[in-house]
Protein backbone atom coordinates (compact mmCIF):
# COMPACT_ATOMS: atom_id res chain seq x y z
CA UNK A 1 0.00 0.00 0.00
CA UNK A 2 1.26 3.40 -0.90
CA UNK A 3 -0.74 6.25 0.08
CA UNK A 4 -0.35 9.79 -1.21
CA UNK A 5 -2.52 12.83 -0.70
CA UNK A 6 -2.65 17.21 -0.72
CA UNK A 7 -3.70 20.06 -0.03
CA UNK A 8 -4.13 23.69 -1.66
CA UNK A 9 -1.42 25.73 0.74
CA UNK A 10 -3.84 28.70 -0.17
CA UNK A 11 -6.31 29.97 2.79
CA UNK A 12 -6.18 28.71 6.22
CA UNK A 13 -6.76 25.31 6.05
CA UNK A 14 -10.08 24.50 8.76
CA UNK A 15 -11.74 21.75 10.63
CA UNK A 16 -13.35 19.97 7.37
CA UNK A 17 -9.52 19.95 6.07
CA UNK A 18 -9.04 17.91 9.43
CA UNK A 19 -11.48 15.78 9.62
CA UNK A 20 -12.19 15.15 6.15
CA UNK A 21 -8.70 14.45 5.24
CA UNK A 22 -5.92 15.56 8.07
CA UNK A 23 -6.41 13.45 10.42
CA UNK A 24 -6.70 10.77 8.60
CA UNK A 25 -3.20 11.05 7.12
CA UNK A 26 -1.87 11.54 10.97
CA UNK A 27 -3.13 7.83 11.45
CA UNK A 28 -2.27 6.27 8.62
CA UNK A 29 1.58 7.65 8.67
CA UNK A 30 2.20 4.87 10.94
CA UNK A 31 1.15 2.07 9.12
CA UNK A 32 1.73 2.89 5.48
CA UNK A 33 4.05 4.28 3.45
CA UNK A 34 2.82 8.12 3.04
CA UNK A 35 3.33 11.19 0.78
CA UNK A 36 1.77 14.33 1.15
CA UNK A 37 2.24 17.56 -0.58
CA UNK A 38 1.35 21.24 -0.80
CA UNK A 39 -0.80 21.62 -4.06
CA UNK A 40 1.22 24.71 -4.63
CA UNK A 41 0.80 24.67 -8.65
CA UNK A 42 -3.17 23.83 -8.10
CA UNK A 43 -2.91 26.74 -6.24
CA UNK A 44 -1.91 29.13 -9.23
CA UNK A 45 -4.89 27.82 -11.33
CA UNK A 46 -6.45 31.02 -10.10
CA UNK A 47 -4.95 34.57 -9.45
CA UNK A 48 -2.40 34.63 -6.22
CA UNK A 49 -0.47 36.98 -4.79
CA UNK A 50 3.31 36.08 -5.58
CA UNK A 51 5.01 37.97 -2.89
CA UNK A 52 2.41 35.90 -0.36
CA UNK A 53 2.81 32.52 -1.70
CA UNK A 54 6.20 31.02 -0.09
CA UNK A 55 4.57 32.52 3.04
CA UNK A 56 1.78 30.56 3.08
CA UNK A 57 3.14 27.80 1.67
CA UNK A 58 5.52 27.70 4.46
CA UNK A 59 2.19 28.03 7.08
CA UNK A 60 0.69 25.17 5.33
CA UNK A 61 3.37 22.80 5.75
CA UNK A 62 3.94 24.44 9.91
CA UNK A 63 -0.02 23.59 10.49
CA UNK A 64 0.17 19.99 8.78
CA UNK A 65 2.96 19.14 11.26
CA UNK A 66 1.60 20.13 14.44
CA UNK A 67 -1.45 18.32 13.20
CA UNK A 68 0.74 15.26 13.94
CA UNK A 69 2.43 14.88 10.57
CA UNK A 70 5.31 13.99 11.04
CA UNK A 71 8.09 14.50 8.15
CA UNK A 72 10.84 11.66 9.61
CA UNK A 73 7.22 9.11 8.73
CA UNK A 74 5.85 10.90 6.14
CA UNK A 75 6.87 12.42 3.02
CA UNK A 76 6.32 15.60 3.11
CA UNK A 77 6.58 18.32 -0.07
CA UNK A 78 5.65 20.95 -2.10
CA UNK A 79 4.49 20.16 -6.05
CA UNK A 80 6.50 22.89 -7.30
CA UNK A 81 10.13 21.88 -6.15
CA UNK A 82 9.08 18.50 -7.91
CA UNK A 83 9.34 19.07 -11.93
CA UNK A 84 8.02 15.83 -12.64
CA UNK A 85 4.08 16.92 -11.65
CA UNK A 86 4.27 19.53 -14.27
CA UNK A 87 5.83 16.80 -16.92
CA UNK A 88 3.32 14.00 -15.96
CA UNK A 89 0.25 16.72 -15.92
CA UNK A 90 1.61 16.93 -19.96
CA UNK A 91 1.52 13.50 -20.47
CA UNK A 92 -1.68 13.04 -19.56
CA UNK A 93 -3.08 15.95 -20.66
CA UNK A 94 -3.03 14.03 -23.92
CA UNK A 95 -4.87 11.18 -22.52
CA UNK A 96 -7.34 12.77 -20.66
CA UNK A 97 -10.45 13.62 -22.52
CA UNK A 98 -12.50 17.25 -23.22
CA UNK A 99 -15.71 15.30 -22.72
CA UNK A 100 -14.54 14.07 -19.24
CA UNK A 101 -13.39 17.55 -18.32
CA UNK A 102 -16.49 18.96 -19.11
CA UNK A 103 -18.35 16.54 -16.84
CA UNK A 104 -16.34 18.21 -13.55
CA UNK A 105 -18.70 19.68 -11.39
CA UNK A 106 -16.17 21.79 -9.01
CA UNK A 107 -14.60 23.41 -12.66
CA UNK A 108 -18.73 24.65 -12.94
CA UNK A 109 -18.62 25.90 -9.20
CA UNK A 110 -15.03 27.41 -9.38
CA UNK A 111 -15.13 29.07 -13.18
CA UNK A 112 -18.84 29.96 -12.15
CA UNK A 113 -20.88 32.35 -14.58
CA UNK A 114 -17.48 33.59 -16.18
CA UNK A 115 -16.22 30.45 -17.51
CA UNK A 116 -15.26 32.16 -20.86
CA UNK A 117 -12.33 33.45 -18.73
CA UNK A 118 -11.17 31.03 -16.50
CA UNK A 119 -7.89 29.87 -16.82
CA UNK A 120 -6.89 26.80 -18.59
CA UNK A 121 -5.06 25.52 -16.04
CA UNK A 122 -8.17 25.61 -13.75
CA UNK A 123 -9.72 23.80 -16.53
CA UNK A 124 -7.07 21.12 -16.21
CA UNK A 125 -6.74 20.92 -12.86
CA UNK A 126 -7.81 17.51 -12.69
CA UNK A 127 -5.43 16.42 -14.73
CA UNK A 128 -2.35 17.69 -12.67
CA UNK A 129 -4.49 15.96 -9.52
CA UNK A 130 -4.38 12.48 -11.63
CA UNK A 131 -0.45 13.18 -12.15
CA UNK A 132 0.25 13.85 -8.54
CA UNK A 133 -0.83 10.36 -7.45
CA UNK A 134 -0.27 8.33 -10.76
CA UNK A 135 3.58 9.89 -10.76
CA UNK A 136 4.05 7.58 -7.72
CA UNK A 137 2.17 4.18 -7.97
CA UNK A 138 -0.02 5.23 -5.06
CA UNK A 139 -2.35 2.60 -4.44
CA UNK A 140 -4.82 5.06 -1.95
CA UNK A 141 -5.91 8.08 -1.95
CA UNK A 142 -7.44 9.54 1.44
CA UNK A 143 -9.93 12.75 0.72
CA UNK A 144 -13.32 14.49 1.63
CA UNK A 145 -16.02 13.69 -0.23
CA UNK A 146 -15.70 16.66 -2.42
CA UNK A 147 -12.83 15.03 -4.50
CA UNK A 148 -14.82 11.68 -5.45
CA UNK A 149 -15.07 12.69 -8.91
CA UNK A 150 -11.05 13.41 -9.41
CA UNK A 151 -10.49 10.66 -8.07
CA UNK A 152 -12.66 8.23 -10.46
CA UNK A 153 -11.35 10.63 -13.45
CA UNK A 154 -8.04 9.76 -12.43
CA UNK A 155 -9.16 5.90 -12.34
CA UNK A 156 -10.00 6.54 -15.98
CA UNK A 157 -7.30 8.39 -17.35
CA UNK A 158 -4.86 5.81 -15.64
CA UNK A 159 -6.89 3.04 -17.42
CA UNK A 160 -6.93 4.43 -20.62
CA UNK A 161 -3.74 5.13 -20.78
CA UNK A 162 -2.50 1.83 -19.82
CA UNK A 163 -4.69 0.48 -22.30
CA UNK A 164 -3.95 2.93 -25.02
CA UNK A 165 0.08 2.34 -25.09
CA UNK A 166 -0.36 -1.25 -23.68
CA UNK A 167 1.89 -0.98 -21.04
CA UNK A 168 0.81 -1.26 -17.07
CA UNK A 169 2.85 2.09 -16.52
CA UNK A 170 0.38 3.17 -13.90
CA UNK A 171 -1.28 1.58 -10.44
CA UNK A 172 -4.84 2.38 -10.60
CA UNK A 173 -5.52 4.11 -7.37
CA UNK A 174 -8.51 3.75 -4.78
CA UNK A 175 -10.28 6.84 -3.04
CA UNK A 176 -10.19 6.42 0.81
CA UNK A 177 -13.32 8.24 1.92
CA UNK A 178 -14.22 8.42 5.31
CA UNK A 179 -17.45 7.17 6.78
CA UNK A 180 -17.91 10.36 8.73
CA UNK A 181 -16.46 13.77 8.57
CA UNK A 182 -16.22 13.36 4.90
CA UNK A 183 -18.29 16.17 4.50
CA UNK A 184 -18.09 18.96 7.37
CA UNK A 185 -20.57 21.57 6.45
CA UNK A 186 -20.53 25.41 6.70
CA UNK A 187 -21.29 26.55 10.23
CA UNK A 188 -24.04 29.11 8.66
CA UNK A 189 -25.75 26.75 6.29
CA UNK A 190 -25.68 22.99 6.77
CA UNK A 191 -26.21 22.67 3.03
CA UNK A 192 -22.79 24.42 1.69
CA UNK A 193 -19.45 22.31 2.48
CA UNK A 194 -17.36 23.83 5.14
CA UNK A 195 -14.79 25.82 2.99
CA UNK A 196 -11.71 28.41 2.64
CA UNK A 197 -12.97 30.31 -0.39
CA UNK A 198 -16.60 31.15 1.75
CA UNK A 199 -16.56 34.97 2.42
CA UNK A 200 -17.85 34.75 6.17
CA UNK A 201 -15.20 33.49 8.71
CA UNK A 202 -17.87 32.42 10.57
CA UNK A 203 -18.64 29.56 8.52
CA UNK A 204 -15.57 27.83 9.70
CA UNK A 205 -12.92 26.70 11.98
CA UNK A 206 -9.62 27.64 11.05
CA UNK A 207 -7.22 25.56 12.83
CA UNK A 208 -5.04 28.42 14.29
CA UNK A 209 -8.32 29.80 15.90
CA UNK A 210 -7.78 30.78 19.04
CA UNK A 211 -10.45 29.23 21.45
CA UNK A 212 -12.36 32.17 22.39
CA UNK A 213 -12.81 32.40 18.45
CA UNK A 214 -14.17 28.63 18.16
CA UNK A 215 -16.15 29.23 21.18
CA UNK A 216 -17.99 32.03 19.40
CA UNK A 217 -18.11 30.61 16.20
CA UNK A 218 -19.86 27.77 17.93
CA UNK A 219 -22.27 30.04 19.84
CA UNK A 220 -23.22 31.75 16.53
CA UNK A 221 -23.42 28.33 14.68
CA UNK A 222 -26.85 27.79 12.62
CA UNK A 223 -29.07 25.29 14.59
CA UNK A 224 -32.84 24.25 15.19
CA UNK A 225 -34.78 25.02 18.74
CA UNK A 226 -35.99 21.14 18.45
CA UNK A 227 -34.35 18.52 20.76
CA UNK A 228 -31.51 15.89 19.75
CA UNK A 229 -33.26 12.45 18.73
CA UNK A 230 -31.79 9.22 19.61
CA UNK A 231 -30.17 8.68 16.36
CA UNK A 232 -28.84 10.05 13.45
CA UNK A 233 -31.51 8.78 11.35
CA UNK A 234 -33.76 11.36 13.53
CA UNK A 235 -31.65 14.45 12.16
CA UNK A 236 -33.21 14.05 8.33
CA UNK A 237 -34.09 17.43 7.01
CA UNK A 238 -31.89 19.16 9.99
CA UNK A 239 -28.32 19.22 8.20
CA UNK A 240 -26.99 21.98 10.39
CA UNK A 241 -27.72 20.08 13.53
CA UNK A 242 -26.36 16.69 11.87
CA UNK A 243 -23.33 18.45 10.81
CA UNK A 244 -22.52 19.50 14.52
CA UNK A 245 -23.70 15.86 15.86
CA UNK A 246 -21.33 14.31 13.24
CA UNK A 247 -18.46 16.83 14.16
CA UNK A 248 -18.86 15.90 17.84
CA UNK A 249 -18.42 12.56 16.92
CA UNK A 250 -15.42 12.34 14.74
CA UNK A 251 -13.29 14.61 17.85
CA UNK A 252 -14.23 12.10 19.96
CA UNK A 253 -13.53 9.15 17.88
CA UNK A 254 -17.17 7.76 18.28
CA UNK A 255 -19.98 7.32 16.02
CA UNK A 256 -22.74 9.67 15.29
CA UNK A 257 -25.46 7.44 17.11
CA UNK A 258 -23.20 6.89 19.91
CA UNK A 259 -23.00 11.12 20.67
CA UNK A 260 -26.45 11.11 19.90
CA UNK A 261 -27.24 8.39 22.65
CA UNK A 262 -25.56 10.65 25.62
CA UNK A 263 -27.44 13.81 24.52
CA UNK A 264 -30.82 12.22 22.99
CA UNK A 265 -33.77 15.05 24.51
CA UNK A 266 -31.34 17.75 24.92
CA UNK A 267 -31.08 20.70 22.99
CA UNK A 268 -28.48 22.73 21.46
CA UNK A 269 -28.29 24.84 24.78
CA UNK A 270 -26.69 21.81 26.28
CA UNK A 271 -24.98 20.40 23.71
CA UNK A 272 -22.91 23.76 22.20
CA UNK A 273 -20.95 24.36 24.74
CA UNK A 274 -19.46 20.40 25.13
CA UNK A 275 -18.90 20.67 21.42
CA UNK A 276 -16.83 23.85 21.80
CA UNK A 277 -14.89 22.26 24.42
CA UNK A 278 -13.99 19.60 22.40
CA UNK A 279 -12.72 21.88 19.20
CA UNK A 280 -11.12 24.03 21.72
CA UNK A 281 -9.08 20.92 23.22
CA UNK A 282 -8.50 19.68 19.91
CA UNK A 283 -6.92 22.86 18.24
CA UNK A 284 -5.47 24.44 21.45
CA UNK A 285 -1.99 21.66 20.99
CA UNK A 286 -2.19 22.36 17.28
CA UNK A 287 -2.39 25.84 17.67
CA UNK A 288 0.76 25.99 20.00
CA UNK A 289 2.61 23.84 17.92
CA UNK A 290 1.66 26.10 14.55
CA UNK A 291 3.23 29.36 16.58
CA UNK A 292 6.57 27.44 17.05
CA UNK A 293 7.15 26.23 13.98
CA UNK A 294 6.22 29.28 12.14
CA UNK A 295 8.91 31.09 14.35
CA UNK A 296 11.60 28.49 12.89
CA UNK A 297 10.58 29.40 8.61
CA UNK A 298 14.68 27.97 7.97
CA UNK A 299 13.33 24.73 9.72
CA UNK A 300 10.58 24.39 7.13
CA UNK A 301 12.13 25.08 4.07
CA UNK A 302 14.59 22.53 5.21
CA UNK A 303 11.91 19.82 5.57
CA UNK A 304 10.06 20.75 2.22
CA UNK A 305 13.77 20.48 0.33
CA UNK A 306 14.23 17.36 1.63
CA UNK A 307 11.00 15.85 0.83
CA UNK A 308 11.46 17.08 -2.40
CA UNK A 309 14.69 14.92 -2.95
CA UNK A 310 12.52 12.11 -1.74
CA UNK A 311 9.81 12.34 -4.12
CA UNK A 312 11.78 13.41 -7.22
CA UNK A 313 13.54 9.96 -6.40
CA UNK A 314 10.03 8.46 -6.03
CA UNK A 315 8.73 9.53 -9.10
CA UNK A 316 11.43 9.19 -11.37
CA UNK A 317 11.17 5.75 -12.51
CA UNK A 318 7.40 6.34 -13.70
CA UNK A 319 7.56 9.31 -15.24
CA UNK A 320 10.51 7.60 -17.41
CA UNK A 321 8.28 4.73 -18.31
CA UNK A 322 5.64 7.22 -19.00
CA UNK A 323 7.79 8.94 -21.58
CA UNK A 324 9.06 5.68 -22.86
CA UNK A 325 5.63 3.78 -23.66
CA UNK A 326 4.62 7.18 -25.31
CA UNK A 327 7.22 6.69 -27.65
CA UNK A 328 9.42 10.18 -26.85
CA UNK A 329 13.43 9.26 -26.58
CA UNK A 330 14.84 11.44 -23.75
P1 LIG B 1 -8.31 21.02 -0.67
O1 LIG B 1 -7.10 21.82 -0.41
O2 LIG B 1 -9.56 21.72 -1.07
O3 LIG B 1 -8.67 20.16 0.60
C1 LIG B 1 -7.75 19.26 1.23
C2 LIG B 1 -8.49 18.02 1.74
O4 LIG B 1 -9.55 18.41 2.63
C3 LIG B 1 -10.78 17.83 2.21
N1 LIG B 1 -11.88 18.76 2.53
C4 LIG B 1 -12.94 18.44 3.28
N2 LIG B 1 -13.28 17.31 3.92
C5 LIG B 1 -14.44 17.32 4.61
N3 LIG B 1 -15.26 18.40 4.72
C6 LIG B 1 -14.95 19.56 4.09
N4 LIG B 1 -15.77 20.61 4.20
C7 LIG B 1 -13.75 19.61 3.34
N5 LIG B 1 -13.14 20.59 2.61
C8 LIG B 1 -12.01 20.05 2.12
C9 LIG B 1 -10.63 17.64 0.72
O5 LIG B 1 -11.52 16.65 0.24
C10 LIG B 1 -9.19 17.24 0.60
O6 LIG B 1 -9.02 15.86 0.82
N6 LIG B 1 -7.66 19.12 -5.26
C11 LIG B 1 -7.29 18.95 -3.86
C12 LIG B 1 -5.80 18.92 -3.61
C13 LIG B 1 -5.06 17.91 -4.40
C14 LIG B 1 -5.05 16.50 -4.20
C15 LIG B 1 -4.18 15.98 -5.19
C16 LIG B 1 -5.66 15.65 -3.28
C17 LIG B 1 -4.24 18.17 -5.45
N7 LIG B 1 -3.71 17.01 -5.92
C18 LIG B 1 -3.91 14.60 -5.28
C19 LIG B 1 -5.42 14.28 -3.39
C20 LIG B 1 -4.53 13.77 -4.36
C21 LIG B 1 -7.87 20.11 -3.07
O7 LIG B 1 -8.08 21.18 -3.57
O8 LIG B 1 -8.00 19.86 -1.72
Amino acid sequence: MRIISGIQPTGEPHLGNYLGAIKRWTELQHEQECLIFLADLHAITVYNEPGALARTIREAAATLIACGIDPNKTVLFDQARVPAHAEMAWLLNCTARIGWLNRMTQFKEKSGKNRENASVGLYSYPVLQAADILLYQATHVPVGEDQKQHLELTRDIATKFNTDFGVEVFTVPEPLIGKAGARIMSLRDGTAKMSKSDPSDMSRINLTDDSDTIAQKVKKAKTDPEPLPDTMDGLKGRPEAANLVTIFAVLANRTPDEVLGEFAGQGFGAFKPRLADLVVETLRPIRARFETLRAGPAEIDRILMDGAVKARALSAPTLAAAYKAVGLPR
